[in-house]
């Protein structure tokens, strides 16, 4: 058979690659390969030992969490892509890791974890995502509201895989921060909220106030989000950052925490499974209903399932030193003790 033959330069790695019988490019980091077929991501390395192993993903949930990962600059802590694979955030560098964090495969030694700049490993996976999303597919959407991931190389979708993050400065509608989402800017309501009031509330400033107290209605601004699963920062106080986020289908990593992080169900529900963030090991599921605050402790990996769109609040506490803080243990893995 006749393959079609393009070489390309993976910068970040001095290999060379072809596309494969399907049309897609082969990546390659350290000593981790990967690459696409119609249906699946093979994802193969090397064992601590040197002895080859493989791991395969559903192409679309693979190519959801590695739009996340990018999308958030390897977030905080543990982005598993699965219960094999995954990135672990050093904020600066980044651990990309197979087996590690499943106590099977750690028992087994079929493990592998490489540490590369976070420059090197975005690079990569920004042209990994570049190269593997099809015309018409979007990570980000909801199953429902975009076409499929399979088939042979068909195109590309740059416009979702690049759009910009919504990060509030101070606030969400103050003047010269981010601005609220409207028909015009291309933020229509979702067809899970239609029925969310859009009205705004009436602000009135003491004389000397203006420009430091300001309200707008969150439940209109997220019920005009385009994308699930992904928070975005809409008020900012020091470290304290309010991350309200839709959510329809599942989570499409799951998060291992270096923090605490609190959820606030704000409508409908979301069911978590939460397991050991090193072993994988169960550890609870929480049913979440509208009004319901959970803590996800530091020393979990949580997995959220939302069976119709909802509104889900994360609070992070962004602080670049906490992570070293409960490191030494001056800080608690817990939110509080009983
Ligand atoms: C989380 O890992 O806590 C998380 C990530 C994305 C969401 C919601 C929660 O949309
Ligand atoms: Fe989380």
């Amino acid at each position: 058979m006749n393959a079609q033959v393009a070489v390309a330069k993976v910068s970040g790695a001095a290999e060379r690659t072809e596309t494969n019988l399907h049309g897609y490019r082969a990546f390659q980091l350290g000593s981790f390969n990967f690459r696409r077929d119609e249906y699946f991501a093979h994802i193969s390395w090397l064992t601590r030992d040197n002895r080859p192993m493989s791991h395969t993903m559903d192409i679309g949930n693979f190519l959801r969490a590695l739009m996340r990962d990018i999308a958030w600059g390897f977030f905080y802590g543990w982005v598993n892509f699965d219960e094999v694979v995954g990135t672990l955030n050093h904020y600066g560098t980044v651990d990309l890791f197979a087996g590690s964090y499943n106590g099977t495969m750690k028992e087994a030694g079929v493990d592998k974890l490489e540490n590369f700049p976070t420059d090197q490993i975005r690079t990569t996976f920004e042209q990994m995502l570049d190269d593997w999303t099809n015309e018409g597919f979007d990570p980000f959407a909801a199953p429902q509201e975009t076409s499929t991931p399979y088939g042979r190389k068909n195109g590309d979708n740059r416009a979702a895989i690049t759009r910009a993050r919504e990060l509030a400065t101070r606030c969400v509608g103050l003047k010269g921060d981010l601005a609220l989402r409207t028909d015009a800017r291309g933020a229509p309501v979702n067809r899970a909220f239609a029925d969310v009031p859009q009205d705004q509330p009436e602000t009135h400033v003491e004389p000397g106030f203006e420009g430091q107290v300001h309200a707008f209605n969150l439940f209109a601004f997220l019920s005009r989000s385009q994308v699930t699963w992904n928070p975005s920062f809409t008020s900012v106080v020091k470290h304290s950052y309010m991350c309200p986020t839709t959510e329809e289908h599942i989570l499409p990593i799951i998060h291992g925490n270096d923090r605490v992080e609190w959820f606030f169900q704000m409508c409908d529900e979301i069911d978590w499974m939460c397991a050991d963030k090193n072993t994988g090991k169960p550890l609870a599921r929480i049913l979440m209903k509208p009004g319901d605050m959970a803590a996800m402790p530091a020393y979990c990996r949580h997995q959220g399932y939302s069976p119709k769109r909802s509104m889900l609040l994360v609070w992070e506490n962004g602080s670049p030193t906490l992570v070293y803080e409960i490191q030494k243990g001056e800080s608690p893995e817990v939110p509080v003790k009983f």
